[in-house]
């Protein structure tokens, strides 16, 4: 099947207007670098076309200088650089939430919304500095990220934003990004520039960047206001009080399986089990794999590309006779963080942040 934006046939399409999908988890995994025909997109509103020769990037606020960039001026003047990073949604893994209890008006994501690309661009410290912001100040400044995009929410018609701390903005692997594996920007992913917050979630690494805004606070725009935020589980949208919830910044440690669906049927024998792990800013130590549901574990084996920005691919083997079994996965990171064992513990009315131990049923034989 023909997909908008030159997907992959195979693309999962969980919404057609705004778009938003992935890849099928097995063709995730084939390739360590996610081929940009198969890099999961989430969007908030549509896709919007961005006339180059009048494009300019303005960086104001809490500035000495405030400027107005081409895509050409980001090119000609500053670093190239290149980040090797993961981009993940906060609501990877919503579906599972969802079986648990009902979350309205929100995407039923599977493991997809995830991948992981080479992005090349400017430093977005190296900017700043040129606008004369160097280092921190005593003040906990925030860099505000607006987009082009216009997104409807609650009857109301703007623009999509969020923000990240000062502090996180000038560290290195911080890059406002023109290419993606090697080339341009597709107009789906930020054409013709985005931010790459790697380690954060997705939501910061806002695509067709419109302004950068160096102020006091974290951005007043509703997707840094109001979404994106975590709340404990036993909190209900009836009695939210939206202030309360964690505005969310840096993933959590998580590891999902993605050799094998729900349910599958396998031969008895040899059985490869795969999947990626990732901690956002954090390496992975360890990747614990079951088949019993938890009650013995193997090591895995572990892939990657020694960047913390970077997922870690894993796969472990097993000898299975005929029966049913539960695999499942946790992973443990440098720090040792790990993920929590019951689904429940992390449910929460919005679906943000499912890090639980993954699990998969399937039937051998
Ligand atoms: N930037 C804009 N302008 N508009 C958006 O809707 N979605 C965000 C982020 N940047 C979004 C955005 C979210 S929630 C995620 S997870 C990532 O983009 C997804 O990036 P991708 O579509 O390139 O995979």
């Amino acid at each position: 099947m023909l997909q908008p934006f030159e997907k992959h046939p195979d693309f999962v399409v969980r919404q057609a207007h705004p778009f938003n999908a992935g890849p099928p988890p097995r063709l995730l995994s084939q390739s360590y670098i996610t081929p940009t025909n198969l890099f999961f997109v989430r969007n908030h509103g549509d896709v919007p076309e961005v006339d180059i020769h009048s494009y300019r990037l303005q960086i104001n606020g809490r500035v000495l200088r405030s400027l107005s960039l081409s895509l050409e001026d980001l090119q000609d003047n500053f670093e190239r650089v290149n980040i090797s990073a993961t981009l993940q949604c906060a609501g990877n893994r919503r579906e599972e939430l969802m079986a648990l209890e009902s979350i309205p008006n929100e995407l039923g994501w599977g493991v997809e919304a995830i991948s992981h690309a080479v992005w090349s661009g400017a430093k977005l410290r190296d900017v700043l500095a040129e606008a004369g912001v160097e280092r921190e100040t005593d003040l906990p400044l925030h860099v505000e990220f607006g987009g082009l995009d216009q997104v409807e929410r609650h009857h109301k018609q703007f623009r999509y934003g969020g923000s990240i701390p000062l502090g996180k903005v000038l560290s290195p692997e911080v890059i406002l990004a023109y290419e993606m594996n090697g080339e341009p920007l597709t107009s789906v992913h930020g054409f013709p520039l985005r931010a790459i917050v790697p380690g954060y979630i997705g939501a910061r690494s806002v695509k067709w960047l419109d302004h950068i805004t160096v102020q006091n606070e974290p951005s007043e725009n509703y997707f840094q206001r109001h979404a994106y935020r975590l709340f404990a589980p036993h909190v209900r949208p009836e009695t939210v009080n939206w202030a309360d919830g964690v505005m969310l910044g840096e993933m959590n440690v998580t590891s999902v399986i993605c050799s094998h669906d729900e349910n599958e049927r396998v031969l008895p024998g040899p059985v490869t089990v795969q999947g990626y792990s990732m901690a956002g800013g954090r390496d992975i130590a360890r990747v614990d794999v079951s088949c019993d549901g938890g009650l013995t574990w193997i090591q895995a084996e572990l892939f990657n590309d020694a960047t913390c920005w970077a997922w870690t691919f894993w796969k472990a083997n097993f000898k299975l006779a005929p029966g049913n079994y539960q695999l499942v996965v946790r992973a443990i990171d440098t720090a040792a963080n790990t993920q929590p064992q019951d689904i429940s513990q992390v449910w929460n009315f919005k679906g943000y942040m499912n890090n639980a131990w993954h699990r998969v049923n399937i039937k051998v034989g």
